[in-house]
């Protein structure tokens, strides 16, 4: 009986040794104000990210541009069908795309061609789709048979078009499927006796983000836009460099009617033996234009990043030599112009022509990708003199190499630093364990050169450029914990973007990636959540926030705090990637209230856990009324989560 009272006496004292852990909140010592534009998005067309993706055309190679001009089209010729389909090239409705196909037909039946799509059209029942093709007719008066088929060649719908000119013209009409499939073909068939040449056939569903005619797939945008994101670095990546110079990025050739955009072989079409992708090139279909427009539309900072002489140094290298760099500088100006000049100056008004004569306010432009090395330098040295002697107002972006932490990279900062660098670009794809354990990698950086855009980075589960690498809670965590620094020195750090955006599951290169979509479905994976709540978290102050008391098995628990100017929120990131749960007793101090607000747990049974497209909310946020007790409350933080507060202060 004794020893029982002896052991419950024990247990209890025991116990209070056991303080809990803490997080102390100082509201009235705000820090660092926090860029607006902090954290953004990467794009890149990999992974069929334009085309095949955002650029919500669904023929591809619509233009008999490809190499093969009858990639990803079939010939189709029933064996009443008699007669030929030719490409060719002379007196081509436009120079900028020059093949074109001659489908001569001897017979009643129909002979033509139908297109796969990107790996299949993804249509919806009770939705409309606009085709359109440029058609002459060369001999006879044939119909033009327009079908949409389902993947097991059910005929969804189709329209018969007849009378066509002996030059070229648009003709266009609207299909309505009569059922949803991923896997749909189009097919243009001549029902003849007769001849016609036909070029551009393209499908777009009529729902496009903002129902633009030839826009961009309305739920990518609308996943891009719940974001609510600082920036959009835009169009890359290597795609900016390319593998040789004559292929790198331009952005003058992506202006204009979209059939006097040329094709560009895509960098990845080749870039990786183990995904090869033989009908991955550039449309352009979504261009500047289109970029400056997306960022205005979903309240976006533009942030282009242009070639600055240099080809990918991970295949030529080539450089343009420094004498014959002023194209490529005049280039930058000219984007400049283009985004923000008056609607009189040459490129101005090529903006205002497209439809825009207000200015995109473009504040911040990159020079080169992921450039190193002396010749980086010295290059990046001219466009700079250039730039900031005639364009003071625009910040410039300059690169760092692909790693975080190796020679290419310290060599990056000591040269740029003494180039009076504004905002260097660090990438960094890493284990999960890289950013667990670097959370405080920029609390010693020098405050008085440049500052830091974390341009690109993304947890690997398995290893960079590995196939195998899943979009994990963990790797969402572990960013999470991450990003906890990157905010807690927002002084310092000004912006940050996971990288690549987008993978179509059919079709990636590059995983892991931040969104995943099919012809129909979209999956946002642990990471998007983790970046979403971050910037819809954004604040405008850094709050100090110690953490104490944490238990030595509870190694990777991590906080920060900010102030939200206009709520009076005191919002709370708080981080714990252990196994288990974890108890925090939260103090708010230099306030004399706080009141109810919300708590948003992301969390799974498993740090394994991925979402799919089968199954998309496995890892998602949910988000429960939160009633605090007083200025000190306690917060039970689940295994393996990522757990957001907002509470109101009265100060
Ligand atoms: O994000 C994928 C690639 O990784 C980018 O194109 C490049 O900048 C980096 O090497």
């Amino acid at each position: 009986m004794r020893t029982a009272k002896l052991l419950s006496l024990f247990l209890v004292l025991g116990a209070s040794f056991l303080a809990a852990a803490t997080l102390t909140v100082s509201v009235d010592h705000p820090g660092a104000r926090i860029n607006p534009a902090m954290w953004g998005v990467f794009f890149e067309d990999i992974n069929f990210g334009a085309d095949g993706g955002l650029y919500a055309e669904l023929v591809k190679n619509r233009g008999f541009e490809f190499p093969e001009p009858l990639m990803g089209w079939m010939k189709i010729n029933p064996s009443l069908s008699k007669g030929e389909i030719a490409v060719r090239t002379d007196m081509p409705f436009n120079d900028a795309n020059p093949h074109y196909v001659r489908i001569q037909s001897e017979a009643d039946a129909p002979l033509g061609l139908s297109n796969e799509g990107f790996r299949g059209m993804g249509v919806r029942r009770g939705e409309a789709y606009n085709f359109s093709a440029e058609v002459r007719g060369v001999a006879g008066t044939p119909k033009l048979s327009v079908r949409l088929y389902g993947g097991d060649g059910t005929l969804l719908d189709s329209v018969d078009l007849q009378v066509f000119p002996r030059s070229w013209k648009k003709c266009s009409a609207v299909l309505h499927p009569s059922d949803t499939d991923p896997k749909a073909r189009l097919s243009v068939l001549v029902l003849g006796p007769g001849t016609l040449d036909v070029d551009f056939v393209s499908l777009f569903p009529a729902h496009t983000w903002k129902n633009r005619p030839g826009g961009l797939r309305a739920d990518m945008v609308q996943a891009l836009a719940d974001m609510h994101p600082g920036f959009v670095r835009f169009p890359g990546g290597c795609i900016v460099e390319g593998p040789v110079l004559s292929r790198r990025y331009q952005w003058k050739s992506t202006l204009g009617p979209v059939e006097d955009r040329k094709l560009l072989v895509n960098r990845w079409n080749f870039e990786f033996v183990h995904r090869p992708t033989p009908d991955y090139y550039q449309s352009f279909g979504l261009g500047f234009f289109e970029y400056f427009q997306l960022c205005e539309d979903i309240g976006a900072e533009p942030l282009p990043i242009l070639n600055c002489g240099m080809a990918c140094q991970f295949n030529s290298g080539e450089l343009c030599p420094l004498g014959s760099l002023d194209p490529y500088i005049q280039d930058a100006l000219d984007l400049v112009e283009f985004a923000n000049g008056p609607v009189d100056s040459t490129w101005g008004s090529k903006r205002a022509a497209m439809g825009h004569p207000a200015p995109f306010n473009m504040k911040v432009l990159g020079i080169g990708n992921e450039q190193w090395g002396p010749q980086y330098f010295e290059r990046y040295e001219r466009f700079s003199k250039v730039l900031k002697g005639k364009h003071p107002e625009i910040s410039l972006v300059s690169a760092a190499g692909p790693d975080p932490a190796d020679a290419r990279f310290k060599l990056a900062w000591e040269k740029l630093r003494e180039l009076h660098a504004d905002l260097i670009d660090e990438h960094c794809y890493a284990a999960p364990e890289w950013f667990f354990s670097n959370t405080h990698r920029y609390d010693a950086y020098d405050r008085s050169g440049p500052t830091v855009f974390m341009g690109e980075y993304a947890a690997q589960s398995v290893a960079t450029v590995s196939t195998k690498n899943q979009n994990t809670l963990e790797c969402a965590l572990s960013e999470a914990a991450y990003l906890t620094g990157l905010e807690r020195n927002a002084d310092v750090v000004r912006m940050a973007s996971y990288a690549p955006l987008f993978a179509n599951t059919e079709a990636w290169q590059w995983t892991p990636d931040l969104i995943w979509v099919d012809s129909l479905h979209i999956a946002l994976t642990p990471s998007y959540h983790v970046q979403r709540l971050f910037s819809r978290n954004r604040g405008d102050r850094v709050l100090p926030a110690s953490l104490a008391n944490v238990p030595p098995e509870d190694t990777r628990v991590y906080a920060s705090s900010v102030l939200e100017d206009a709520s009076g929120a005191v919002i709370l990131k708080l981080v714990n990637a252990e196994p288990r749960g974890t108890d925090l007793s939260v103090q708010i101090q230099g306030v004399r209230a706080v009141s109810k607000g919300t708590l948003t747990v992301l969390g799974s049974e498993s740090p394994g856990a991925v979402n799919t497209l089968l199954d998309p909310e496995r890892v998602a946020p949910r988000e429960s009324e939160f009633a605090p007790s007083g200025t000190t409350f306690d917060v039970a933080l689940p295994a393996d989560s990522f757990v957001v507060i907002r509470v109101h202060v009265q100060l």
